[in-house]
């Protein structure tokens, strides 16, 4: 689609290897061999992502990039198990060992870390944990970032240094670490020890020695990680590139005779290895407090940390609780989620809503931002990319508006190589080329096509969503085939579809059973309730909430004709400016037109008993994830409970909404790929205060 600036999406997608066109919501509705390309070319991508991250340390994507593509990846394979590949990068650990150094094999698989986003996942963690072992605690560490290693002592001195390679197979730096003199030649006591450290450049070492390659003309590292990885797998070390290096020592592999984690800890830092911050906590609640306290001092520490990890302090406990072949299941690293991530802005598309509102919409190298997945972000509209001067190619900071929508906060401008342009904004509609306008000033241009087929197709699918007329399997996808079909070209041909068997027959993929579902969805909604036929008319200003507040007014839509303005304005919770839409929409000759050929095709909406309000909720489950602004959980359940709604733990296609705070996870990222409504605490509020009136 051309996107109005000569720029045409499918580059953007040829470019990046995977459709930008939010794949965690489409995910669900691929065909088996749509599901297989997309999954052949995100481990593609993944692998020569992986190579440069792991073996060059010059990563081209970073980390929130890497694990939205991984995310994606999994998603697909929960969704077709039976396409995933057997060594699939979501299987593998990742890296390989340098053909460059000596290998050395490690005496058991390196596993990684499961990751919390949220203190909900760590609640969800010590449940998991109690059921496997009862009466143990936890430790709590910070979670360096910088590369693993593997350190053996043989007799008290030091044997070898390896790095984790595959998790199998590592490379050999011992070289590399016997010049820098910053492990111990000798060990205190003279014991066979393996330990597992952490190696990484404090942030002022990292800034000098950035200063010192700029100097020498030398390509810059991204970051301390890649800088402190760069130095330690030199093939031909000096001691002075190995300079501010530095280490801590976060377990100990080989047996000891300690019963707990932080007991060998302890004895690590008496044998004269480094050991860092433990703290120890008898329940989760402890542990979270401590793991807040670490986020808070995080930007004082002088090194970087992408998180805390929590383990289960007892080593008999850990046995019992047992490993996964990714990782063991009695640690988890709770990941800072950073309020804002960098990512390229690949391209601007333009999306045409059914109000012909032009919204600006960014294309991006997929980032995980609060535990899930983002491809796309909103731009709003025209003066916002012009105000903070966006331009494609840029590296744009990706933050999530209001908890659940992402936006495009600004661009990276220490980040720009000059080939960044500017995005102009259109002046005609991207779809029908009609004229597109900004009415009064305003922010926003609209196309001014009355028949755009943009504003027509979504307009159709917004009646047929869930809340409207509820006609399932008429999503937009279907939507825009009947339309280029010209199957259905406005809302009334809906109704007009089982006059068409002979056409719907001869559609690919769309076999009796679909149609027959289909035709009986759209008989059922017929008899919709009328706030939902109210609702599904897409009148401007009028969401759910109005279109209740209407329908518990007037008896009908022949009633409502013949409302006017003032009987409108007077409406308790009714604005001027609803009042005004809804009057207009009346008397417009098209727009009721509508509503009358809609009657007369057998629609017939079920005018609605005045709610009572202990029912608002009857039928409709919940789900609520991440932390919201002024209610706990509990207390937003227990509202929710009091008008008959039922709260649910996990998302399904059952769910009617999804209540989402900050730091949503996974749960909310389910919810988008199942277009499940998502509400906010402040809408959660708006729903009921509707009722209190
Ligand atoms: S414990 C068996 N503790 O994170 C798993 N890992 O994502 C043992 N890391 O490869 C890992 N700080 O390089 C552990 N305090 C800490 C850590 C830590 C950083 C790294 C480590 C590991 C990776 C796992």
């Amino acid at each position: 689609m051309d996107n109005g600036n000569g720029q045409d999406n499918t580059i953007i997608e040829e470019e990046f290897g995977i459709s930008t066109e939010s794949y965690f919501e489409t995910m669900g509705d691929l065909s088996e061999a749509e599901a297989q390309e997309r999954i052949n070319d995100l481990v593609a991508r993944l692998a020569t992502l992986a190579e440069s991250y792991y073996d060059s340390d010059d990563p081209v994507a970073s980390d929130a990039e890497y694990d939205g593509l991984m995310a994606a990846l999994s998603g697909l394979e929960e969704l077709f198990p039976n396409l995933a590949i057997l060594d699939s990068p979501t299987q593998n650990v990742g890296g390989k060992a340098s053909e460059l150094f000596s290998k050395i094999e490690h005496s058991k698989k390196m596993l990684s870390l499961q990751n919390a986003y949220s203190m909900h996942d760590l609640d969800n963690f010590d449940t998991r944990i109690s059921k496997d072992a009862t009466g143990c605690s936890y430790t709590v560490e910070e979670k360096y970032d910088g590369l693993t290693l593997v350190i053996r002592f043989k007799q008290g001195k030091l044997e070898n240094v390896a790095t984790r390679g595959d998790g199998q197979v590592g490379e050999d730096v011992t070289a590399n670490f016997s010049m820098a003199q910053l492990l111990p030649g000798e060990l205190a006591e003279p014991v066979d020890i393996a330990v597992r450290a952490e190696a990484f450049l404090p942030v002022k070492e990292f800034q000098r020695l950035n200063s010192e390659r700029a100097a020498a003309g030398l390509k810059l590292f991204a970051n301390p990680r890649n800088a402190a990885a760069g130095s330690v797998r030199q093939l031909d070390a000096q001691a002075s590139s190995l300079r501010g290096l530095d280490y801590v020592v976060f377990s100990v592999e080989s047996e000891t005779s300690h019963a707990t984690h932080s007991g060998q800890l302890a004895y690590a830092s008496s044998l004269g290895l480094k050991t860092g911050y433990i703290g120890k906590a008898a329940t989760m609640a402890d542990a979270k407090t401590l793991v807040g306290q670490i986020g808070e001092r995080r930007d004082a520490l002088g090194y970087e940390i992408d998180g805390a990890v929590v383990k289960v302090d007892e080593i008999w406990a850990r046995q019992e609780i047992g490993e996964t072949s990714k990782f063991p299941k009695w640690a988890i690293a709770y990941k800072f989620t950073a309020d804002s991530v960098l990512t390229k802005l690949l391209g601007v598309t333009i999306q045409v809503g059914r109000t012909g509102v032009l919204t600006p919409v960014a294309e991006l190298s997929p980032v995980f931002i609060s535990g899930s997945l983002v491809a796309r972000a909103t731009l709003h509209n025209e003066d916002y990319i012009k105000s903070k001067d966006i331009r494609i190619g840029d590296t744009v900071k990706v933050s999530k508006a209001g908890d659940v929508i992402p936006e495009v906060s600004g661009p990276e401008i220490s980040a720009r190589t000059g080939q960044e342009v500017e995005f102009e904004f259109p002046t005609t509609c991207p779809i029908c080329g009609y004229e597109a306008a900004r009415e009064n000033g305003g922010a926003y241009r609209k196309c001014l096509n009355p028949y755009c087929p943009q504003k027509l197709e979504r307009a159709i699918a917004h009646f047929a969503s869930k809340g409207a007329a509820d006609i399932r399997g008429l999503g937009r996808a279907l939507v825009a085939r009947f339309y280029s079909e010209g199957l259905v070209r406005d809302i009334a041909d809906i109704y007009k579809l089982k006059g068409k068997t002979d056409q719907l027959q001869e559609l690919k993929n769309f076999g009796q059973t679909s149609i027959s579902n289909l035709l009986g969805a759209i008989e059922a909604s017929k008899g919709m309730p009328f706030s939902s036929f109210i609702y599904a008319l897409g009148i401007p200003l009028i969401g759910h909430n109005a279109a209740k507040i209407i329908a518990s007014h007037y008896q009908g839509p022949a009633q409502l004709k013949n409302a006017s303005l003032e009987d409108l304005a007077k409406i308790d919770g009714f604005g001027m400016a609803s009042a005004m839409s809804i009057k207009s929409f009346i008397d417009g000759e098209a727009q009721w037109g509508v509503v009358d050929e809609l009657l007369e095709l057998g629609v017939s909406p079920a005018v609605e008993a005045k709610e009572k309000r202990g029912d608002l909720f009857k039928g409709k489950t919940f789900v609520i994830t991440g932390t919201l602004p002024t209610y706990s959980r509990n207390e937003a359940a227990a509202l929710i409970a009091s008008h008959n709604g039922r709260v649910a733990g996990s998302v399904s296609s059952k769910t009617d909404y999804v209540l989402a705070g900050e730091n949503a996870g996974g749960k909310l990222a389910k919810a988008e790929s199942l277009g499940i409504r998502i509400i906010s605490e402040n809408e959660l509020v708006e729903m009921l205060g509707l009722l209190e009136s």
